[in-house]
């Protein structure tokens, strides 16, 4: 017999959770790949979005095609390597109204042995994988707080979990975000913020496919990797993120969602 108040196990049909109607959410990297395809489904749940990019004009492209699904998107083109950058990023998204969702999603990959690494590569991989997500995470944590909560969603990466000849910087970096997803958790569930992470797998974009690339045989290497047998598009990562940040997911947080296919099993 368990209490009359003890929370019930139906949700009454209500299915709304999974949406994101009337949220303002934020999204780096925005302008290709993975979070152009976050951008596009998250304005199909009923988000409106800003959406940043170093990248004006692919930018441009990702709002013009949130706008095509009724959605306003506020473009701020900005360079996640530097901190003050994102500040202004959050200020003009905060003008705009609370912001309920802030994914991190800006990142590039460098593939270098230690050996060849200088310090001016470690500090550009450093300052937009890690740095980027690091003050993302800061302001959005700022401007969540008094309006009591939010959700932040970063992107890490299935090399934080696997040792890889050549991405040592790449991983480290990745392997920060987890750490930080994890910490931040702690931080801020007591203010009603929730802080996940996706560690997407190999997954086909801009930087997956670079121009000059035997793409075929990369993919063919990479899907027969997954139980399931193929590589990863950016709607798969996407639908994860839209979960994580819906209410949907209110009782997850501190967790590294490895939507890889079955490619790692930590
Ligand atoms: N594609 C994969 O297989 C894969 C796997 C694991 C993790 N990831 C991660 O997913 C995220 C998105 O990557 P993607 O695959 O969509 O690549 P992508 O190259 O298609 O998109 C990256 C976006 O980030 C933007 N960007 C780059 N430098 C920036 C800067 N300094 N400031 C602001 N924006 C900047 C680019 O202009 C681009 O629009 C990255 O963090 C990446 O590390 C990708």
């Amino acid at each position: 017999m368990i209490a009359p108040d003890f929370p019930q196990a139906t949700s009454g049909g209500d299915l709304s959770v999974f949406g994101l109607a009337g949220a303002r959410v934020v999204v780096t990297g925005a302008g290709s790949g993975i979070g152009r395809a976050a951008a596009v489904l998250f304005a199909q749940a009923g988000a409106d979005l800003v959406l940043a990019d170093i990248n004006v004009d692919a930018v441009e492209a990702s709002g013009d095609l949130v706008r095509a699904h009724g959605r306003e998107a506020l473009i701020v083109p900005t360079d996640c390597a530097c901190p003050a950058a994102i500040d202004a990023l959050a200020e003009q998204a905060a003008a705009a109204g609370p912001i309920r969702g802030w994914c991190n999603v800006a990142g590039a990959v460098a593939k270098q042995t230690v050996v060849d690494t200088d310090p001016a590569d470690y500090a550009r991989m450093l300052d937009l994988n890690l740095g980027g997500t690091f003050w993302g995470c800061r302001a959005a944590a700022r401007r969540m707080i008094p309006h009591g909560g939010g959700a932040i969603v970063n992107i890490s990466s299935n090399a934080a979990d696997e040792p890889i000849g050549g991405l040592a910087l790449y991983s480290m970096t990745k392997a920060g975000v987890n750490m930080l997803t994890r910490t931040l958790a702690h931080e801020l569930g007591p203010s009603g913020i929730r802080v996940n992470a996706v560690a997407p797998g190999f997954t086909l974009t801009g930087m997956t496919a670079p121009v000059g690339t035997d793409l075929d045989a990369v993919v063919a290497r990479n899907a027969a990797r997954s139980p399931l047998g193929r590589v990863g598009s950016p709607d798969d990562i996407a639908f994860a993120m839209l979960y994580l940040l819906s209410d949907a997911s209110r009782f997850v947080t501190g967790q590294i969602w490895r939507v890889n296919g079955g490619v790692t099993m930590p």
